[in-house]
């Protein structure tokens, strides 16, 4: 069943008919009706937040409950959440939970799942959290500006049995483009960000602030929940000899292991739960350093040591966690759909260099295409996307299991998201990968191939896009249907 919106329902008639029809969807999830129903409120509005410390000014930014990010939401597994959302903005907005499978109703897409929540009105959200983990909350109604202009929070699910840690701590990475006044700048969505990698910044940020150090003690085990809510920066994070091992990609758990050549990858919108042992001597500092882009390493801030040990050996508690209740695809059966993405800035020369048919007539993954004013730069499967409500570029049986397979013929990364469910990477350019990790968000690297495979077990039209947002906004973005 698709949700579009019909002109002639009233908002308050889709939005009464949209909650009958998540009570009446029979859900691919055990049901939770017993479950507790935690509520959380968020106000989205204009607001005022110190991304850099004084004596700099602080910043006007687009917030929720008056905070950049917004307030942490975190509730148990097998809870219901319900969350009311007041647009105090002066334009519509919505609210996404990255990550989460919910029924299609409460995906937060403009036009496709739900009206947009006009300025002055409310939205309510509510589902069950069917999967513990990390995952956060945006909108996705004009992301590239809403998002880079402040609104963004986590969204925190506990195991009910999670390893043994000393401390928790979530971390949300932003990557912001500051005036010398320490105000946004204002070129959302130019032609040139747009073409190439994106609204690039020039102030990273932990928790909405520039961070200077972090402090630790000897024998201390961290559990650290890492979201990355840039709207195009690469974060790949070296902890030197912190050797941080990886328990959960994308909220979902994994084996754990350390980060492939010692670098946690971020792309935009991904997540990684990794677990800090500190090793360090008391008294002791360490850097933490960005290496994304080759050229560039930046020390992102200091931990510094404690002078006092917490204990003198490394804990040796297991770190694994328990698995979420995800259908396992069946990949002897699964039907395999081929999906392109092709455009921007030398997007030709490298199709042609792999020798792809174009697609998609004369534009269709042309070179920059500038002249459309930000639209249709960018291709997937030979479509460039504008405004949420399209018709599928693929429809998939629901129940079965599906392999994607990929390729990113341009110059750029792309941190490819699916909504609605997670998938499992099952290969790179070939190969197979070690970990076979769930993820809901894959990076390909420009010219790499990547087989995701997954079960379609939740019906609806689903967004499928990359979520570096100038990207997502000049076309790459499509419909999935699951029926
Ligand atoms: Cu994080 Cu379609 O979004
Ligand atoms: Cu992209």
């Amino acid at each position: 069943m698709s949700l579009k919106c019909k002109p002639t329902v009233t908002r308050r008639a889709f939005v009464a008919s949209s909650l009958a029809g998540v009570m009446s969807t029979t859900l691919p999830f055990p049901g939770a009706a017993e479950a507790a129903t935690q509520k959380f409120s968020l106000r989205a509005a204009q607001g005022r937040t110190r991304i850099v410390p004084e004596p700099h000014s602080d910043t006007a930014a687009w917030c929720y409950n008056g905070k950049v990010p917004g307030p942490e939401i975190r509730i148990r597994h097998g809870e219901r959440l319900q969350v009311e959302v007041t647009n105090d903005l002066a334009e519509e907005t919505t609210v996404h939970w990255h990550g989460i499978r919910l029924p299609n109703a409460m995906d937060g897409v403009p036009h496709l799942t739900q009206v947009p929540i006009a300025p002055g009105d409310k939205f309510v959200y509510e589902f069950d959290a069917v999967d513990a983990g990390t995952f956060w909350y945006h909108p996705h109604q004009r992301s590239f500006e809403q998002v880079g202009r402040g609104l963004y929070g986590p969204l925190i699910v506990e195991e009910a049995n999670p390893p043994r840690v000393d401390r928790e701590v979530t971390w949300v990475l932003d990557d912001w483009r500051l005036t010398d006044d320490a105000s946004i700048s204002d070129d959302f969505g130019n032609a040139h960000d747009v073409s190439h990698a994106g609204r690039l910044g020039n102030t990273v940020t932990i928790n909405g602030l520039v961070p200077e150090t972090f402090e630790v003690a000897s024998g201390e085990r961290i559990r650290l929940r890492l979201i990355n809510a840039a709207n195009a920066r690469i974060f790949a994070l070296d902890f030197g000899d912190h050797t941080p091992r990886i328990i959960a990609l994308d909220g979902q758990p994994v084996t754990p292991h350390d980060p492939p050549g010692g670098l946690v990858v971020l792309g935009p919108a991904m997540r990684a739960d990794v677990i800090l042992d500190c090793i360090g001597e008391p008294g002791a500092q360490a850097q933490l350093v960005d290496r994304a882009y080759r050229g560039n390493d930046f020390r992102v801030l200091d931990f510094t040591y404690a002078d006092t040990a917490l204990r003198e050996a490394t804990p040796d508690w297991p770190i694994a966690l328990p698995a979420n209740p995800i259908p396992e695809p069946d990949l002897s059966s699964a039907q395999r759909h081929e999906v392109t993405f092709t455009g921007g800035m030398m997007g030709m020369m490298v199709e042609r260099e792999m020798g792809l048919e174009r697609r998609g007539g004369m534009m269709g993954g042309g070179m920059m295409g500038m002249m459309h004013d930000g639209r249709g730069i960018w291709f997937v499967n030979g479509k460039a996307a504008e405004g949420h409500v399209l018709d599928p570029f693929l429809t998939l049986k629901r129940d079965a299991s599906h392999i994607l397979e990929m390729t990113n013929a341009t110059a750029f990364d792309h941190p490819i998201h699916l909504h609605g469910h997670s998938f499992r990477v099952i290969s790179r350019n070939g190969a197979p990968t070690p970990h076979r990790e769930w993820q809901d968000t894959v990076l390909m690297a420009p010219r790499e191939r990547v087989e995701i495979a997954f079960v379609a077990d939740n019906l609806g039209d689903w967004m499928f896009h990359c979520h570096i947002l100038e990207h997502q906004a000049a076309g790459m973005m499509g419909v999935i249907r699951v029926a």
